[in-house]
């Protein structure tokens, strides 16, 4: 039988989480770990977790929370009895600023921003680094976007989401620094269509997944600490 892996993904009720718990289910070889805020009206997540012969989990999971995460990654230890995170993706994020600019933005808007796209990852990370250190891929990826890229130029507006991610990156690069022996990256799975990214975006969901988790399963120790996209290309930073 082929080697399973184990992957957790925040935020997996809707949107590209969804996607990711979707596809991963068509290899038998993954467990995934789909942890949403209310699982209990989760119905996509419980429908395939019915089909999925125990290879789905769904655990309750707010990233804003920390006894939420704290009793998650008990509970996972629990259930994963022994096994480790080989994957660890912090994928749940907010854009509440809409096109705010630095100018424009309102400091409470920016601070609960970060709430979730930075405090966020960042405690998940910690509260589960014990099981990603204990899995043999040891990888984390942070879900960020290129909007969040200075290097990519993507202008004035939208602000608030463009610093929180920004300084996801930074996370990421201080994570890759600190634990050498783990992987840590930046993803951004490019602008899709979920209700964050609209109808409008240049992208199905399934397209950006698809090209999200080929770059992921293709990562190399040495990527750590990198910025790529849904296509497997540097992102500068
Ligand atoms: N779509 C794009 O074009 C695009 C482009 C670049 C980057 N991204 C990034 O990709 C990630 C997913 O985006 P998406 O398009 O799938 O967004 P989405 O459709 O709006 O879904 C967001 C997901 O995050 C979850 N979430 C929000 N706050 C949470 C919290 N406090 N605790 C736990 N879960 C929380 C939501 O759960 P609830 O249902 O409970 O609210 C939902 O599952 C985000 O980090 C986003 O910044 C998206």
């Amino acid at each position: 039988m082929a080697q399973a892996y184990v992957w957790l993904i925040t935020g997996a009720n809707r949107g590209i989480g969804l996607e990711m718990v979707k596809q991963l289910l068509q290899s038998p070889s993954n467990i995934v770990v789909a942890a949403s805020r209310n699982p209990a009206k989760a119905t996509e997540l419980q429908g395939l977790a019915e089909k999925a012969n125990g290879k789905l989990h769904l655990v309750i999971l707010d990233v804003t929370d920390k006894e939420s995460i704290n009793k998650a990654a008990k509970e996972v230890a629990g259930f994963l009895g022994g096994k480790g995170i080989d994957y660890l993706i912090n994928n749940a994020g907010v854009i509440l600023g809409g096109e705010d600019t630095a100018f424009s933005l309102d400091v409470d808007i920016l601070t609960k921003t970060f709430v979730t796209n930075v405090a966020g990852p960042a405690y998940v990370t910690q509260a589960f680094i014990g099981l990603v250190e204990k899995s043999e891929k040891k990888t984390v990826v942070n879900i960020s976007s290129t909007v969040g890229s200075i290097g990519s130029d993507f202008g004035a507006i939208g602000a608030s989401y463009a610093i929180s991610k920004a300084a996801l990156n930074m996370l990421t690069y201080k994570e890759a620094k600190e634990k050498p022996e783990i992987t840590v990256i930046s993803m951004c799975p490019g602008w899709l269509q979920t209700d964050m990214g609209g109808p409008n975006a240049s992208h199905p969901v399934s397209v950006g997944v698809e090209g999200v988790l080929k770059t992921i399963l293709s990562l190399k120790p040495e990527n750590s600490g990198q910025f790529f996209n849904f296509q497997g290309q540097h992102v500068p930073w």
